[in-house]
């Protein structure tokens, strides 16, 4: 199974490290590929850099950690090329509130994840994962111990979940799926999943089925 990660900011950055320790091959790829290939280079023989297009045609699973705005854009870019593959969502549809905080930018009852959903191009099948925690998190509660912190996800695709599921695991963190993309909201930043919502941290899975 060949991961790829377009993205190499904050999160695709921190993910690609998360992936690498856990024995990942990833291919990185991004809008300037000299930061793709400095990303790499920092991460080792396991990471590659590569264009955009290569990411797209080689991957199996393509993580999208970009942001919102820019997955519908690539989405509609590459269209029928994403047929077959696995599409990580981890976007959280927010923008600075002009305040120091932060606002929704679509409806509240809304998710990235839904309406991603709905303009995945036939044939590829969309799995929400890497957004419930802040990047931060993502690294520092990496193979937390004695208990791993939870990685959640939404899914509706049983084959697609399994191998994002076992993406979470390598990345260091317990997979527990929350339901399908209709329930996306849950683990999205406003959701009672997110870090920031309920749970107020990374939760183990008992903390995280109890939640359920
Ligand atoms: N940061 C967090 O704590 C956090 C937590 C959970 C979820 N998320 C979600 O994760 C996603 C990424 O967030 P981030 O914090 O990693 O953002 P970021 O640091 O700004 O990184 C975004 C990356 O996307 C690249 N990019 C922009 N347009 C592109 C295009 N057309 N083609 C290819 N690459 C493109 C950017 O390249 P350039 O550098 O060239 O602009 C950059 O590498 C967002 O959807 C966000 O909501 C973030």
């Amino acid at each position: 199974m060949t991961t790829a990660i377009i993205g190499t900011g904050n999160i695709g950055g921190r993910l690609a490290a998360n992936l690498v320790a856990g024995g990942v091959d990833v291919l990185l790829a991004g809008r300037d590929l000299g930061a793709a290939q400095s990303l790499a280079a920092s991460l080792g023989d396991r990471a590659t850099a590569v264009a955009v297009e290569d990411a797209v045609a080689r991957a199996d699973v393509l993580v999208l950690a970009v942001w919102f705005d820019t997955t519908k854009e690539l989405l509609a870019q590459y269209g029928d090329q994403l047929a077959g593959k696995v599409l990580v969502d981890p976007s959280n549809p927010i923008a600075p509130d002009g305040d120091g905080g932060f606002v929704k930018t679509i409806g509240a009852e809304e998710s990235a994840g839904r309406i991603l959903a709905a303009l995945v191009p036939s044939g590829a099948q969309l799995v929400k994962a890497f957004g419930t925690l802040s990047a931060e998190t993502l690294t520092s509660a990496s193979r937390r111990t004695p208990e791993p912190a939870v990685g959640f996800y939404a899914s509706d695709d049983e084959a697609a979940g399994k191998a994002v599921a076992e993406l979470i695991t390598a990345a260091g963190f317990d997979p527990v799926r929350v339901g399908g993309l209709a329930e996306s909201i849950r683990i999205e930043v406003f959701g009672d999943l997110h870090e920031f919502g309920a749970l107020g941290g990374p939760v183990g899975r008992a903390e995280a089925l109890a939640a359920l």
